[in-house]
């Protein structure tokens, strides 16, 4: 096999009081990519559409990956690569991990699996470093291993996969504004106070508990974020109203889908969430603003190939 082509999902980090240590993928809306592993060496972005993105390998994260990865004994060889985005960079959706994350599987797929998923997750760190001057892992781990996730470690790393229950949909709305993720970390405090440390922490304690359990009441209560939201939430227009939409509407909980400005909300069952996303539809309406709302259930595969020859 020297060409692949894959679907690499956006994901939906923090999930409110996880800030970099929680996120999950989601089905339908992502990057596709087409990567041709060849004998001349060097890395060549060949096409890139629906986002204007540098050519440049060096600044493009799918350039930065791959060149991380290809310098670990594979300098012979190169690759061709196409980048196709199906959603906007600074959409708080992990456009970047999408494409970094989507490099390092392609390329350890094409080399004959070299690397384990800890490194692809390291090798995809450094594109989102590029993007936003930090190695998250939240957005990357979540495509790569799909379903929903945990950093339980950064130093060293060490990623815990969650089990997902049967009924839970994600409703997300994309206000079509940009916020750089740099931009939305600069606004964050860096120490907080133990009692907002003690609440999140329990908080995550109870999301991953519920997670396990099927225990959709305590996964409610426990989607809450008093650190982050309240320092970010300004950037985004109209949070306030949409979150209080959303849970009357019947959504387990809501809040800013990574960095922003997406707004994401979970639900049990379908219907639920497609009337969490007509509520959000009915208060972005007016607003001047364009948009795109997506249903979708947790993709637990993650990254998938689409074709391969
Ligand atoms: N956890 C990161 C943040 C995700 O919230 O800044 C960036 O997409």
């Amino acid at each position: 096999m020297n060409e692949l082509k894959i679907f690499s999902p956006a994901t939906v980090a923090n999930v409110s009081c996880g800030f970099d240590a929680l996120g999950f993928a989601l089905e339908h809306i992502g990057d596709e990519m087409v990567f041709r592993l060849s004998n001349t060496p060097g890395i060549r972005i060949t096409k890139i559409e629906g986002a204007n993105l540098s050519f440049d390998i060096n600044e493009n994260v799918v350039g930065v990956v791959a060149q991380a990865m290809l310098n670990r004994d594979y300098a012979h060889l190169g690759v061709d690569i196409e980048i196709y985005k199906n959603f906007k960079p600074g959409s708080g959706l992990g456009s970047s991990a999408a494409s970094a994350s989507g490099t390092a599987y392609a390329l350890n797929e094409l080399l004959e699996r070299p690397f384990s998923m800890l490194e692809m997750t390291k090798f995809a760190m450094l594109g989102e470093e590029a993007a936003c001057g930090s190695q998250i892992a939240d957005n990357v781990s979540a495509a790569l291993f799909g379903g929903f996730i945990l950093v339980r470690s950064y130093d060293p790393l060490d990623i815990v996969k969650l089990p997902v229950p049967d009924q839970l949909y994600a409703t997300v709305i994309h206000p079509q504004i940009e916020i750089k993720t740099k931009d939305a970390r600069d606004v964050l405090n860096e120490h907080v106070s133990l009692k907002d440390a003690t609440t999140q922490w329990a908080n995550v304690g109870g999301l991953v508990s519920g997670l396990h359990s099927n225990n959709y009441d305590l996964i409610s209560s426990s989607l809450q974020d008093v650190i982050v939201e309240p320092l970010r939430k300004q950037l985004i227009p109209h949070f306030d109203a949409v979150k209080t939409a959303a849970v009357h509407n019947g959504a387990l909980g809501a809040g800013i889908s990574g960095s922003g400005p997406t707004i994401f909300a979970l639900s049990k069952g379908i219907d639920t969430a497609k009337k969490v996303a007509e509520a959000m539809d009915i208060v972005y309406k007016n607003t001047g603003i364009d948009y795109e709302i997506h249903v979708s259930k947790i993709n637990t595969e993650g990254i998938k190939i689409l074709d391969q020859k």
